[in-house]
């Protein structure tokens, strides 16, 4: 028996393949490499010792999906391939449709056609969109401002109408807050194609020498210390959640989950941060606020603990020095 992870060759995905297999788990792997490697495949066997059965495809292809969950006996699905960038989903909002609400009802007509009945979902607070009360709790009303946030909640609804109908199916969903950092081996970690949106890769990169600085966008929040605060969790953390997520949540029925660590940073302080545990300055410049940003967005991480007793373990300075390490280790990314 094995497990499927969709888009497995991603960030995301390579660090919960490691997390898998160090388990004992059998993985299988579906992802389109549209934005994602096969080095970090290789990379995840390097670590673990143990491989991935690949198939190279799109999980819009039902019939794909179907037969792979049968010929290698997939119990569940673990399913992250989608879109994830807010600004792209403003620009091309039928891809994320497409990706992150069909995506998924083509994943769970597989699951049917397969009979898998378990499935975890990665979803995001931003289907949250303006925080009401922080910290955020999962019965938080959800209101979602951008296109990418609007998909990932159309997919929850969908989820939570197939486990009213269907007393059989098993469904975690998982609202990631802001994922950062890499695998302690400094072999695999976030690997973005063209211009980084998020803060982070952007700080790799004034760190690494390949851009002169950073903007910070918004100077003037209601926050400490005026620029944006959010709950940055190790992507280890988040990894080792979704292998929590598998063997504790099985009961039939849909449970909603935040993975953040409860505590909110702001840009200066994990740009503080980054300077202190890579040892190098990381010049930076004030610039008007982001369309679509909130002052604050973090996590109250309660119901992982009590539902599945997991809570995040890596503080901001592992976080930085894992993603630092990554990109000294390879600063062009994976190369094939
Ligand atoms: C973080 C902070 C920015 C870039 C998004 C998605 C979320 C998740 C993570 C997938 C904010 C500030 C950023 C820059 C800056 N995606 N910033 N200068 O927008 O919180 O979340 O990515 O899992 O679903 O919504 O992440 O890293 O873009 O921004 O000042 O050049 O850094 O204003 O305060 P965000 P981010």
């Amino acid at each position: 028996m094995a497990v499927l992870i969709t888009g497995g060759a991603g960030f995301i995905g390579s660090h919960t393949c490691v997390s898998f297999l160090e388990a004992g788990e059998d993985v299988v792997v579906l992802d389109n490499f549209a934005n994602a490697s096969l080095v970090s495949l290789r990379r995840v066997a390097d670590i673990t010792g143990r491989t991935v059965h690949i198939v190279r495809g799109d999980i819009r292809d039902t019939d794909l999906v179907a037969d792979t969950l049968k010929t290698h006996k997939c119990t569940s699905v673990i399913h992250l391939a989608g879109s994830k960038a807010v600004q792209e989903s403003i620009e091309q909002p039928i891809l994320y449709y497409e990706n992150n609400f069909f995506g998924t009802l083509s994943v769970v007509k597989a699951m049917w056609r397969a009979e898998t009945r378990r499935l975890i979902y990665s979803s995001s607070a931003t289907v949250y969109g303006t925080p009401q009360s922080l910290p955020l709790i999962e019965t938080h009303g959800v209101n979602p401002i951008n296109p990418y946030g609007r998909s990932k909640l159309m997919a929850e609804t969908l989820l939570h109408d197939l486990c009213a109908s269907n007393s059989d199916l098993s469904v975690a969903v998982l609202r990631y807050f802001n994922p950062v950092g890499a695998h302690s081996s400094g072999l695999i970690g976030e690997n973005p194609q063209g211009l980084p949106s998020n803060i982070m890769p952007l700080l790799s990169q004034v760190v690494a020498g390949t851009r002169s600085h950073v903007e910070i966008y918004g100077t003037d929040y209601d926050t400490p210390d005026g620029t944006g605060v959010r709950d940055y969790i190790h992507v280890m953390d988040l990894a080792e959640a979704h292998f929590r997520a598998h063997e504790a949540l099985s009961d039939p029925g849909c449970v909603t989950l935040n993975l953040g660590t409860g505590r909110g940073y702001s840009v200066l302080e994990i740009l503080r941060t980054y300077e202190r545990v890579s040892g190098h300055a990381i010049a930076f410049q004030a610039a008007p606020r982001r369309s679509g940003d909130v002052a604050s967005c973090y996590a109250d991480p309660a119901q992982a603990r009590t539902l599945m007793g997991w809570q995040a373990k890596r503080d901001l300075d592992e976080m930085c020095a894992d993603a630092w390490a990554w990109v000294k280790n390879n600063p062009a990314g994976y190369v094939e």
